[in-house]
Parts: structure tokens; C-alpha cells; sequence
């Protein structure tokens, strides 16, 4: 079946350009030595962190134990749970986990570890953890150098833990708007994290790992001295936020909305059957959050849970009339995901597969 005959709304995965989103990052990865654990809260999908780790990632990174469980009743060996994990009911699931395959988890705090230390005892295998610095998103973590430190000494007396290394996601690169702020964002990060590790070092704590990554900072982290692993996520389908940054274009973008043109209520004004319960709020009032593929005539305004208001400049002489279909690319693709049940996979326009979103609504 033709993509443009599916009923709407509907999301669109791109396969071919999927796998070359993976393809390009898996060969840098290959060429810095840096490994590559994929973060699959942009996809939730199995068969796409499949893609990825047949592409060479060492791995993949979940947000959350529910991600995880779905992954690992996927086969997934190694996985790293970015999240502190915390409270009698996640620390149950986590060691079911544990019985099958090698979990990582971050940290930032004592309470935490607390409770892993107590999982790591009893089961006889300590837990491996990272512990999270705050090199700038100001979301996780303490800061780095003493803050951290002193941490970090504290942790190391806890029994039942192993501390691996220091992680940090640089959510704050999403503010660098050019290539320029961007390395200096990484030149911060990695000097932070390396001053980080070395004061632990001093203290009696050795440990060699840093796990850094965002989309936007990936590539340029993955070059520098000191990093041994790196977590981007959004890179596999891209968004208008990626676009806007200048790290992807429309046509590295793979997942799409499928929308059909409901309403055509003046010559200029347009409405499509997809609304925030597609999109998101993500990125309202961002000009061009929301891009139609193709299209640059087609602006669209705003978005309620039902509709998306557009306007169409007439001045270019473009058409649209009532039932056209458009493909659009979302501002924040991770969210966008996790709002549908399934998605479908095409190659060259034509419907190849069906994904399920294993991983949608796994919040706990
Ligand atoms: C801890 C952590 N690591 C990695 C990522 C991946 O970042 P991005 O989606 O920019 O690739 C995220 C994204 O939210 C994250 O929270």
C-alpha cells in the first residue's frame, strides 16, 4: 500500500532513512573508538534498537524499568537505565532484570543507592552505577568538581554498589544555537567531567567511564579525549528542533505525522485532522515547529487536541484542497512517539511494516 493511502492521522517511520541515521552515527562511532548506547526513548520500538545494535551500539539506554522490560523481553543483554531507581516495587523489577541481562543505572544521591546497595547484597552481584553531574541542563546531579566528589566518597562505602563512572546528558545544548556554542558546551562538559574524575581519582576512588550525549552534542563529544560512551537518541528520526539547531535537515528526518486537509474554511487558512493528541504542545510558538514535508508554502499556526491550523501563501500559487494528505515533521519527536500504539514503516512511499510502540506509556 502507497503511504498516502493509509488512513490519517497516522505516524510514519522512514525506514531507509532510519538506517542511515544509525548507519552515519554507528560509523563515527567506529571511527573515535567511542562506544554507542543508543537512548530508545525517541523510538520505544525493539526493531529499531535492533537496527541499532546490529549497527555496532554496544548497548542501549531506557529511561525507565518499564522501557527496560520491554527491551529485555526483546533480548536485549546490556542496558543502562538512566534514571535513579528508587522504592521497593522498581527495585523487585529491576532485579528480575538483573537475572537476564546486565543492567546499569544512574544515580545521584545516597537514598538511592541505598536501595540498590541492598538489591546488590542480597542477590550477590553489586550494582552497576553511574553517577549523573550537573555539567549545565541544571536537571540531575550535583555539579561537578567538590559537589560530586564528595558524593562519590560517600557512595563508595556503600556495600553492594559498583561506581562505573560520572554521566551527564547536556539537555543545555538544545540552547546552543550554533555549531561555535556547541563546542563550547562540550569544551565545559568535558573539562568539568575529566577535573570531576580526577578529584575522586586523589580521593581513592578509580573509575574510567563517562557516558555523555545528547543529539545535538553526540558527534562533537564522541572527538574528544576521555569519553567512553556516548547515548544520543533523537538522531534516529530527527525533528524540527534538530532542524532548528542546524543538525539535521527536513530530508534527515524520518518520522512523520500522516494528516489529511479536513477543512479549507477561507482561500488562505487550512485544517488538518491532527492536533496536539499527535503532536505535542512541544514547541508551540517556535516559528516552523511544526514543518509540512515539501511544502514551504504551507505555514502551520496552531494546534488544538483535534486540529492543526495552517495557513497556505497564496501569493506562490500553490493548491490544497479539502482531503490532500501531508506528511509533517514534529518539534519534539520523543513525546510524539509515545502517543501512538503503532507506527508504520515505509520504504519509498510504500507501507513495508508495522511497528508497535512496545515501549509507549512504560512511565514507571
Ligand atoms: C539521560 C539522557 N541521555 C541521553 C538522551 C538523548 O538525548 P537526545 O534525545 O538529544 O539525543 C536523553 C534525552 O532526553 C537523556 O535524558
Amino acid at each position: 500500500m502507497n503511504v498516502f493511502d493509509l488512513d490519517t492521522p497516522a505516524l510514519i517511520i522512514d525506514l531507509d532513512r532510519v538506517e542511515t541515521n544509525i548507519a552515519e552515527m554507528a560509523q563515527r562511532s567506529r571511527e573515535t573508538g567511542v562506544r554507542l548506547r543508543p537512548h530508545t526513548k525517541t523510538h520505544k520500538m525493539p526493531e529499531i534498537a535492533r537496527l541499532q545494535v546490529d549497527a555496532g551500539a554496544s548497548g542501549i539506554t531506557c529511561a525507565k524499568v518499564g522501557e527496560a522490560e520491554v527491551m529485555v523481553a526483546a533480548g536485549f543483554d546490556d542496558i543502562l537505565i538512566a534514571y535513579p531507581i528508587y522504592g521497593p516495587a522498581k527495585l523487585a523489577r529491576l532485579q528480575a532484570l538483573r537475572d537476564k541481562a546486565r543492567i546499569l543505572v544512574s544515580l545521584d544521591s545516597t537514598e538511592v543507592a541505598q536501595g540498590l546497595g541492598e538489591l546488590g547484597v542480597a542477590s550477590g552481584s553489586p550494582v552497576e552505577v553511574y553517577v549523573e553531574v550537573d555539567t549545565g541542563h541544571h536537571r540531575m546531579g550535583r555539579a561537578p568538581g567538590t559537589p560530586t566528589a564528595e558524593l562519590v566518597s560517600q557512595l563508595a562505602d556503600i556495600k553492594g554498589i559498583t561506581i562505573i563512572g560520572l554521566l551527564t546528558h547536556a539537555g543545555h545544548a538544545y540552547g546552543a544555537t550554533s555549531l561555535a556554542d556547541r563546542q563550547l558546551v562540550v569544551d565545559k562538559e568535558l573539562i568539568d567531567l575529566l577535573a570531576t574524575q580526577r578529584l575522586c581519582a586523589e580521593a581513592g576512588v578509580v573509575f574510567h567511564e563517562i557516558s555523555v550525549g545528547s543529539t545535538p552534542s553526540g558527534r562533537l563529544e564522541m572527538a574528544r579525549r576521555g569519553v567512553t560512551e556516548v547515548r544520543p537518541g533523537t538522531y534516529v528520526f530527527n525533528d524540527t528542533n534538530m532542524i532548528n539547531l542546524g543538525v539535521a535537515t527536513q530530508e534527515t528526518c524520518a518520522a512523520h505525522i500522516l494528516a489529511t486537509v479536513v477543512s479549507r474554511p477561507t482561500p488562505e487558512r487550512f485544517v488538518i485532522d491532527a492536533g496536539t493528541k499527535c503532536f505535542t504542545s512541544d514547541g508551540v510558538g517556535r516559528p516552523d515547529w511544526i514543518q509540512v514535508v515539501g511544502r514551504d508554502d504551507l505555514t502551520m499556526q496552531f494546534i488544538t487536541e483535534e486540529h492543526g491550523v495552517g495557513t497556505l501563501d497564496q501569493s506562490r500559487g500553490g493548491k490544497l484542497s479539502i482531503g490532500d494528505k501531508l506528511l509533517l515533521i514534529p518539534s519534539h519527536v520523543c513525546p510524539v512517539i509515545n502517543l501512538f500504539d503503532s507506527a508504520y514503516g515505509t520504504r519509498n512511499e510504500e507501507v513495508v511494516q508495522e511497528l508497535v510502540v512496545a515501549g509507549r506509556g512504560r512511565v514507571r
